[in-house]
């Protein structure tokens, strides 16, 4: 441009501007078509097929036993009681002893027992709790507990019996607890678990805990009450015992039967769900079969 005369350099100048015009749009277009180009070809490597089904991830399911528990749980707190637990390896003063059961009863026949020494065993039933919870509450009332867990027998294994099997245990105590109040507890519960329509008959029976004794019977699940086979034409099903706390347990659990009574009463999980669940061999509950346990997922 130095040496361009006056006149020229405008000219020049407006031709080296459009020159330089002319090369930058040519650039500009082949760099835009070559990211058009590229993102093409991303879109192309990167395409999902939104129609492939998706994968299923296997999600597990509460066991039935759990679930059953944890209803039963639900309908206990709802009614004010505290959850109390004890260990599985137990000693014969709670399991026995201390539920008024010395040893050479002839009770004890009706738990057979698997012994670890002569005076340490795997617990037979949820009842020891009882006393712990009592010792533990020092005497003040009300005591309203439930205690869940598993219990052990020396029993064989078939389609009602196991080894191995769980309980929730039930226990109140204070002042002026009565019989009715145990009845009206228990219909209370069998209606939360199984429907309004069901009704409950206390039977008389024996514990060496509870004075006076009862076994509970709840209208047969399978036909209400009609008489059928799962219930031997009686239209009744057994499903739990109970009875009002005998005084000498009341001692043992630091508590003057003078003052206060107090009733009680166990039952076994399996049994609760075989009845709601309509099943019929207990081993299912242990075989860990998923086509089983699957079932409970959405129930
Ligand atoms: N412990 C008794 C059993 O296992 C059940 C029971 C509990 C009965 C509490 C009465 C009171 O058979």
């Amino acid at each position: 441009m130095g040496g361009l005369s006056a006149e020229e350099r405008p000219v020049i100048g407006q031709v080296a501007n459009d020159v330089r015009a002319a090369i930058e749009e040519v650039l500009a277009d082949k760099q835009a078509a070559f990211d058009r180009a590229e993102t093409e070809r991303r879109l192309a490597a990167e395409t999902i097929d939104v129609t492939l089904p998706g994968r299923t991830v296997a999600t597990g399911s509460v066991h039935p036993l759990t679930k059953v528990t944890q209803e039963i749980e639900d309908i206990f707190l709802g009614m004010g009681y505290t959850i109390a637990e004890g260990p599985e390896v137990e000693t014969d003063y709670f399991n026995f002893e201390a539920l008024n059961l010395p040893k050479d009863h002839p009770a004890r026949d009706m738990q057979d027992s698997f012994y670890i020494t002569d005076e340490i065993l795997l617990r037979t039933h949820t009842s020891p709790v009882q006393i712990r919870a009592m010792k533990n509450a020092d005497g003040a009332t009300p005591l309203k507990v439930i205690c869940p867990g598993r219990v052990y027998r020396r029993d064989d294994d078939d389609a009602t019996h196991s080894f191995m099997f769980h309980q929730i245990e039930g226990l109140v105590v204070g002042p002026d607890i009565r019989m009715s109040d145990l009845k009206g507890t228990l219909l209370q519960f069998v209606q939360a678990m199984y429907g309004p329509q069901v009704q409950i008959r206390l039977r008389p029976s024996f514990f060496p805990f509870t004075e006076p004794s009862a076994e509970v019977d709840v209208t047969c699940t399978q036909c209400g009450g009609q008489g059928c086979r799962m219930c031997k034409q009686s239209g009744w099903i057994e499903i739990l015992g109970c009875g009002m706390v005998h005084p000498k347990v009341l001692e043992h659990g630091g508590f003057d039967p003078e003052q206060v009574s107090g009733f009680a009463f166990g039952m076994g999980v399996e049994r609760i769900a075989l009845l709601k669940y309509d099943i019929d061999d207990i081993r299912h509950f242990y075989n860990n079969d998923l086509r089983f346990l699957g079932q409970f997922a959405r129930m």
